[in-house]
C-alpha cells in the first residue's frame, strides 16, 4: 500500500505488479441470494473480483447494492449461495468471521467514528483491538495512514471538529491501518457537501491507484469513469449488465441500465 503515496512512480510499480496478479481472483461469489422475511433480496449473484481491480456498482435505490457489499464481510449472513475470499469459502459455518473481516475493510456513508476520541485514536483502536497491535505500533501507523489521508495536522481533533470529508477520510484511514486485502465503499461520499466530496474521491482514486482491490457502491459518474475497471448495473437482486465503463456509459445494452442512465445523467 505503500506505493499510493509514492505519487507517479508509485503508481507504475503498482500497475505492473497489478498486471502481473491479473488472474488472481480474490473475491468470487455463486449464486448468491439474500431474502429479508419474503423480501427476496439478492436473486441469484455472480461476482468475481481480481486482485488489484476495481469494480463499480450502479443501480436504483433497493436495488440491494448495500446487501451485496454487506453479504461480502458478513454484516448480512446470506440465505443462498457462496462466498470466497482469497482461499477461503467465508459462508462456511467454520469460518472465523472476525479473521474475515480484519481483512476486508468497509466505509460507509455514515462514518460511525467515535465522537470522544481524536482521529488518531479513533485509527487506533481496532489496531489494537483486532490485531492486538501494542499502543505504540497502532500509533506510529494511526500518524502514516491520517497523513496519507491529508489530514496529518488533524490527527489530535475530535470528530466534531472536522467536516464531514475530513471525518470520512478519518474512516478510510482506519479502515486502511488494517491493512485490509479489499475495501468496499458503500456511498462513501453520499452525505457530504459537494465541495467535500472531491477530497474523498481523491484519497479513493490513490488508493485504486496503489493497487488495493475494491468495490465502489456509488452516484459518482466521473468516478467510475475514471477509476473504474469495470462497472456494474445492478437492478431487482440482479446483475443487469456490466463491462467497462465505456461499454456501459456509452454503449448500454439493457434497457433498464439506459433508463437508469438517463435519469442521472
Ligand atoms: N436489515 C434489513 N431488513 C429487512 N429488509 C432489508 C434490510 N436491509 C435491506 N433490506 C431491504 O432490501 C432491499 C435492498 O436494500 P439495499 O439497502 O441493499 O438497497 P440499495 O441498492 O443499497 O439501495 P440504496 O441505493 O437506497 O442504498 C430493500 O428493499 C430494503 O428494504
Ligand atoms: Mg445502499
Amino acid at each position: 500500500m505503500s506505493e499510493a503515496n509514492n505519487g507517479a512512480a508509485g503508481i507504475g510499480a503498482a500497475d505492473i505488479a497489478g498486471a502481473d496478479a491479473a488472474d488472481e481472483t480474490v473475491i468470487r461469489i455463486e449464486d448468491l441470494r439474500k431474502t429479508f422475511g419474503d423480501n427476496e433480496v439478492l436473486r441469484g449473484i455472480d461476482l468475481d473480483v481480481r486482485r488489484g481491480e476495481v469494480v463499480v456498482i450502479l443501480g436504483p435505490s433497493g436495488s440491494g447494492k448495500s446487501t451485496l457489499l454487506r453479504c461480502v464481510n458478513l454484516l448480512e449472513k446470506p440465505t443462498g449461495g457462496r462466498i470466497f475470499f482469497e482461499d477461503t469459502e467465508i459462508t462456511a459455518k467454520k469460518t472465523d468471521i472476525n479473521k474475515v473481516r480484519a481483512k476486508v475493510g468497509m466505509v460507509f456513508q455514515n462514518f460511525n467514528l467515535f465522537p470522544h476520541l481524536t482521529a488518531k485514536k479513533n485509527v487506533m483502536l481496532a489496531q489494537q483491538k483486532v490485531l492486538h497491535r501494542n499502543k505504540e505500533e497502532a500509533a506510529r501507523i494511526a500518524e502514516e495512514q491520517l497523513e496519507k489521508v491529508g489530514l496529518g495536522e488533524r490527527i489530535d481533533y475530535r470528530p466534531s471538529e472536522l467536516s464531514g470529508g475530513q471525518q470520512q477520510r478519518v474512516a478510510i484511514a482506519r479502515a486502511l491501518a488494517m491493512d485490509p486485502h479489499v475495501m468496499l465503499f458503500d456511498e462513501a461520499t453520499s452525505a457530504l457537501d459537494p465541495e467535500l466530496v472531491r477530497d474523498v474521491l481523491s484519497v479513493m482514486k490513490e488508493l485504486a491507484r496503489g493497487g488495493m482491490t475494491m468495490i465502489v457502491v456509488t452516484h459518482e459518474m466521473g468516478f467510475a469513469r475514471d477509476v473504474a475497471d469495470r462497472v456494474i448495473f445492478m437492478d431487482g437482486g440482479h446483475i443487469v449488465e456490466q463491462g467497462t465503463p465505456e461499454e456501459v456509459f456509452d454503449h448500454p445494452t439493457s434497457d433498464r441500465t439506459k433508463d437508469f442512465l438517463g435519469h442521472i445523467s
